[in-house]
């Protein structure tokens, strides 16, 4: 785990202001992480997936529930690391230059609110080691998003 990333994290949501957090901490994860093409948040309203604070290309505003790597995980609650996004059944690709993409949902009271979102121009680019950071990472965005 990056404990170096985590600390500057922890201080980020620190901030009382969660959109304003949100918005900084994709800065910090974007600039940080080698080899990335997006980061971002889709939160669940009313029934999809809409679109929150990101770093990268222009992305879809929208994603239905089950549909693509961030509906499906999130529907089931499961951490997606996919080595190859084009062999994922409904990719969604709003950047084609992502190759592989790693989505953990965020849960509140075990309840999915939304996902966190990373992508990759490189193929297989989430090893376990920053697989673990990004879900600790999530943590703690769940447990501001619960405060
Ligand atoms: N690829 C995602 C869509 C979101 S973008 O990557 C920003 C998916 O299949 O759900």
């Amino acid at each position: 785990m990056n404990k170096l990333l985590i600390e500057q994290v922890r201080q980020i949501l620190s901030e009382e202001d969660k959109l304003a957090a949100l918005c900084n901490l994709t800065a910090l994860l974007y600039s940080e992480t080698p080899n990335i093409n997006w980061v971002g948040f889709y939160f669940h309203k009313k029934g999809k997936l809409i679109l929150g604070p990101f770093q990268g290309k222009v992305a879809c505003t929208q994603i239905d529930i089950g549909k693509g790597v961030c509906g499906t995980s999130f529907q089931n609650k499961l951490l997606l690391n996919v080595s190859d996004v084009h062999e994922f059944p409904g990719h969604i690709a709003c950047d084609s230059a992502s190759n592989s993409e790693l989505v953990i949902p965020l849960t509140v009271n075990n309840v999915a609110v939304g996902v966190l979102d990373i992508d990759s121009p490189l193929f297989n680019r989430f090893e376990l080691e920053e697989e673990e950071t990004f879900l600790e990472v999530a943590k703690f965005v769940s447990e501001k998003l619960a405060a």
